[in-house]
């Protein structure tokens, strides 16, 4: 009996079954490859942290009390006694990866991406998985408000890149640990008396994390919540005018967006900024990327007063949405060439001339199998090559090869020296050896 696959992950593969399209590793370089290319537009630096950490840098900086740390995360002890907890999410790697570094001053500025897995014991759903990937970017050192604007364009511009549209930006400010404060305390005093009312899982978050009640999915709670007090009227002068700032920027970049003011994020180390994007392809769990301010968590992880702001975007949403709205881009890349050697004779030659072609970038596929040339043939076209070259005793005598396109029939008969040039021309292919 072959062994299962663990609940709520899912493997990548390079031809999923039509209805789980989102699987195919065609998709994931594709949408990769976009995140790299805004990275690069944005200038910003990769930077890979490892999958487990000890579990105290997530208990310290995500918090204690969040879902995530208290309900979501794998620890185990290794074999040497040490707590250890893989990655939930990947900003407190990044910033425990800067402080081991030991180059990081209040003045330094950094801007830096990840592509990578995450995981969170959550009850799989739809849109919700156990391992998931994100694409996340932390600039660290910039504390001006128009730095927000632009990460928040950033995110916006990656989706806007791969063709993603329905999308709708949340804005909020948590403002700082004293407005936070005092919020909670009258938020617990508006709650106090509807306590038995709302839902259970809200009464526990009463006890240990009231911010997140903001965020219940019951519509009850959220009836309960209708006239509560407002995280924006407890914000101070200054970080009042930080997010007017924000909002500022994002109208002149042209970036529409709603401030939600029960927006509270599921990680505690927020102060002033966050937002969320949500797509409209997606179901209950639409919340597509999402990030903010983290000003005082790098000096509480041990290290100096850096102001800093960063996103996350889930990969397998986004792919998700980009499917919902059946992008173009998303087919396959080419084969280019097939050589069929007719024995094993030719095959060591076939070889060769696959070497060759190969080092000018040509992708080539040798069908070793010896099979009827018909079947050769059609697994070619199955495999969507664009030409094929049957090999025989007398190409290898004559040194001169007949190479078919397979879309049209077309046959053109070159020498085993030309083939290469030629196929870059067909092809329009760029020599992308190194
Ligand atoms: P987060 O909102 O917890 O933020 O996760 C970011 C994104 O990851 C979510 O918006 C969602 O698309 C995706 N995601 C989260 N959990 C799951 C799951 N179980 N299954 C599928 N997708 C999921 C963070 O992780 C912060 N570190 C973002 C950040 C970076 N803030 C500042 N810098």
């Amino acid at each position: 009996m072959s062994v299962p696959i663990p609940t709520g992950v899912f493997d990548l593969v390079p031809t999923p079954s039509v209805d789980e399209a989102w699987r195919s590793t065609h998709i994931w370089q594709f949408v990769e490859a976009a995140a790299r290319s805004i990275a690069f537009r944005y200038a910003c630096d990769e930077i890979r942290t490892p999958i487990f950490e000890r579990a105290e840098l997530f208990s310290r900086s995500v918090g204690d009390v969040t879902d995530i740390v208290s309900k979501e995360m794998y620890t185990f002890h290794d074999r040497g006694g040490r707590l250890l907890s893989l990655r939930p999410e990947g900003t407190a790697g990044v910033l425990r990866s800067l402080l081991t570094e030991g180059n990081l001053t209040a003045s330094s500025i950094m801007r830096l991406f990840y592509i990578g897995p995450m995981f969170r014991y959550e009850r799989p759903q739809a849109g919700r998985f156990r391992q998931h990937h994100q694409f996340g970017v932390e600039l660290i050192g910039v504390a001006a408000p128009e730095q927000d604007a632009e990460i928040i364009d950033m995110l916006l511009s990656f989706y806007k890149q791969l063709g993603i549209n329905d999308l709708s930006v949340c804005i909020n400010s948590l403002g700082d640990l004293d407005a936070r404060s005092k919020f909670v305390a009258a938020l617990k005093e508006f709650l106090q008396p509807k306590l038995i009312e709302l839902s259970e899982e809200s009464r526990v978050r009463f006890q240990k994390n009231p911010l997140r009640i903001l965020d219940s999915k019951s519509p009850e709670d959220q009836r309960l919540l209708e006239n509560a007090p407002s995280i924006l009227d407890f914000l101070s002068e200054t970080d009042r005018s930080h997010f007017e700032r924000v909002q500022m920027s994002l109208k002149m970049l042209g970036v529409p967006y709603q401030i939600h003011p029960k927006l509270v994020r599921g990680l505690d180390y927020y102060q002033k900024t966050v937002f969320e994007v949500t797509s409209g392809q997606l179901g209950a769990q639409n919340t597509i990327g999402g990030g903010g301010r983290y000003d005082g968590l790098i000096q509480q992880l041990g290290g100096p007063d850096c102001a800093s702001i960063g996103f996350a975007t889930g990969l397998e949403r986004v792919i998700q949405t980009l499917i919902k709205q059946k992008n173009e881009a998303l087919a396959a890349p080419p084969l280019h060439i097939v050589l069929i050697p007719m024995s094993q004779q030719e095959s060591i030659y076939a070889l060769r001339i696959a070497q060759a072609v190969r080092e000018s970038g040509i992708s080539c596929y040798v069908d070793l199998s010896y099979k009827k040339l018909k079947n050769a043939i059609s697994k070619a076209a199955g495999m969507n090559a664009q030409f094929v070259v049957v090999i025989g005793e007398h190409e290898i005598a004559t040194e001169r090869l007949e190479v078919k396109k397979l879309s049209t029939g077309e046959k053109r008969t070159v020498s085993v020296e030309t083939l290469t040039i030629f196929l870059q021309h067909a092809l329009n292919v760029q020599n992308e050896s190194i």
